[in-house]
């Protein structure tokens, strides 16, 4: 069932939206060399706490961390660690905060140090098909629109789109109706409506799309072929006449 918001309910998910934004911002500081996955959980559980605010994440389906940190070649879901970063590096924080009854869910992929051109071209094409996903959102629009948008741009520049995970529906739940998947064809599947908000998040590999899930701890993603994998996610909501960012924080920049 997909939920259409309320105005009450809108200046709620706003709030929490601002809220993650502002977590994922200070958690991401802490992604350099010689410090651990572990230490930014304990960061997280506490940033979030101080404010209120409850990490959706922790004993969600039983998640063992208050935040996913997906590095390398873990596309997402990534259990925290006790493995230093080091560098070069490229490494996802997922955040989601709760914050009164509502969530706001966003993730971007941090650089440790130096990395060469061409894995930079490869984070920021991730960056930028959620960008080309967001700017599909209004009403009328699909959410193949969304799923089209995204895979062209990661097909042409010769990488993968992960299908085995998608973006979804959020509200007073986590994960609700619709899923947003990453590929799609024009004008095909859910119609967008206003009042609706949904994750938009692409997980791309460098190799091929195809994922494994830990066996030991049951959550952590990697990508099957051992292949770096890049994402960014943004919880949107469908404006009348188009897409309001609710997890846009103010240190991003929207693409012209
Ligand atoms: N934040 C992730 C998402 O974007 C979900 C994490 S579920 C967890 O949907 F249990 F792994 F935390
Ligand atoms: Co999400
Ligand atoms: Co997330």
């Amino acid at each position: 069932m997909i939920t259409i918001k309320s105005q009450r309910e809108i200046e709620l998910m706003r709030a929490a939206g601002k809220l993650a934004a502002e977590c994922l911002r200070d958690m991401g500081k802490l992604v350099v060399e010689g410090n651990t996955p572990l230490q930014i959980d304990k960061a997280c559980r506490e940033w979030t706490a101080e404010r209120g605010a409850i990490p959706a994440p922790l004993n969600y389906k039983g998640f063992p961390a208050s935040l996913c940190v997906s590095a390398n070649n873990v596309v997402c879901h990534g259990v925290p660690t006790n493995r230093p970063f080091k560098n070069g590096d490229i490494v996802n924080l997922d955040v989601t905060p709760i914050l009164g009854g509502y969530h706001g869910d966003c993730n971007a992929t941090f650089i440790v140090g130096d990395i060469s051109d061409e894995l930079r071209r490869f984070v920021s094409t991730a960056w930028e098909s959620m960008w080309a996903g967001i700017k599909q959102v209004r009403p009328g629009n699909t959410v193949g629109d969304i799923g089209y948008a995204i895979s062209n741009i990661v097909k042409a520049r010769g990488y993968s789109v992960v299908l085995d995970y998608c973006g979804h529906g959020i509200g007073r739940v986590f994960h609700e109706d619709p899923a947003i998947v990453h590929m799609g064809k024009p004008k095909q599947g859910i119609v967008l409506k206003q009042g609706m908000t949904f994750t938009i998040e692409p997980m791309i590999n460098i190799g091929g799309y195809k994922t494994r899930v830990d066996e030991k701890d049951g959550w952590t993603v990697y990508t099957d072929d051992g292949s770096l994998s890049a994402q960014f996610e943004h919880t949107v909501l469908v404006t009348a006449d188009g897409v309001e960012v609710l997890t846009l924080g103010e240190h991003e920049k929207a693409p012209a």
